[in-house]
């Protein structure tokens, strides 16, 4: 049986899974996060599905090492390529975000047609930003389907966005603005009644993309979704943190370098301490 002591392992390609990370201790600030960002091999973004499930399944395998009660993969491209091979991977629940997501998307949809959108057609149509890989995976339209077949996705491979986030530039940047005007272009014309950020980096940019979007659209940010996923499957573990202190945070990356801790506590929303180094070649070994 799990202890309820045990830590959350909390899995991306680099920080964005930060946001999640964030949701989580929102929720459950009880609860301890141990949060692994491959940093030294992202963008997973443009790679392919064997790869993306060789790495993720090495950072699990070392976060396995901290005894977690559970895992979370807060990251959009492993939970659309790799998330069934992963769940058979390990022993421990193992938590996507995508799912998440597209409950969120599907809810948001299904008000909006209730209260009789101003266009035609706008409640039927859900907009998706995400990787390449995400895009083409085709993940997001299948689970949504899933849930109501009426509702019609969108996707827009984004792929320079990712970059400049884990670059540190702001949502203010001149080059944001422009990168921003050209992706979003397409859900301006076709008119659309919720965007899904597909990528647990997008939530750093979520002002200027609604800026750009207009209120009559709802970002989807499936952090605080997948928190409340996390929540429920420990409480029927009956594994929820009975502890009076809040949880601690410790971070694991595999680039060594001063970015880290700069762009940590944008993602994070409060101070981060220093992570540990983990190299690549030592997840080689774990595998
Ligand atoms: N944060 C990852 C996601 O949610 C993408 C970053 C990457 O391309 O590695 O898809």
């Amino acid at each position: 049986m799990a202890s309820p002591a045990a830590p959350i392992g909390v899995f991306d390609s680099g920080l964005g899974g930060l946001t999640v990370a964030r949701a989580i201790r929102t929720l459950l600030p009880r609860e301890s996060i141990a949060y692994f960002g491959d940093t030294a091999r992202l963008p997973y973004g443009t790679k392919s599905p064997a790869t993306v499930h060789r790495f993720t399944r090495q950072c699990l395998r070392f976060l396995m090492g901290v005894r977690p009660k559970l895992l979370v993969v807060a990251c959009n491209t492993a939970s659309a390529l790799a998330l069934a091979q992963l769940r058979n991977d390990f022993e421990v629940p193992v938590i996507g975000v995508l799912e998440p997501g597209a409950v969120a998307a599907v809810e948001v949809a299904r008000q909006a047609a209730r209260s009789g959108g101003s266009t035609p057609g706008r409640a039927q149509r859900i907009g998706l930003i995400a990787t390449e890989a995400t895009i083409g995976s085709n993940a997001y339209p299948a689970a949504i389907r899933a849930l109501d077949p009426a509702l019609q996705v969108i996707g827009r491979a984004c792929p320079l966005l990712v970059p400049m986030i884990e670059e540190g530039r702001e949502e203010s940047d001149l080059i944001v603005g422009l990168v921003l005007r050209e992706y979003l272009q397409p859900f301006l014309e076709m008119e659309i009644s919720a965007l899904i950020l597909g990528c647990t980096h997008y939530p750093i940019f979520a002002s200027a993309v609604q800026e750009t979007l207009g209120e009559e659209v709802t970002l989807i940010d499936s952090a605080r979704q997948t928190a409340l996923v996390v929540r429920d499957q420990l409480a029927t573990m009956h594994a929820l943190s009975q502890s009076p202190h809040d949880g601690r945070l410790t971070c694991y990356v595999t680039d060594q370098g001063q970015r880290f801790e700069r762009l940590a506590s944008r993602f994070l929303g409060e101070a981060v301490g220093q992570p540990v180094w983990v190299t690549p070649e030592m997840l080689e070994t774990v595998e």
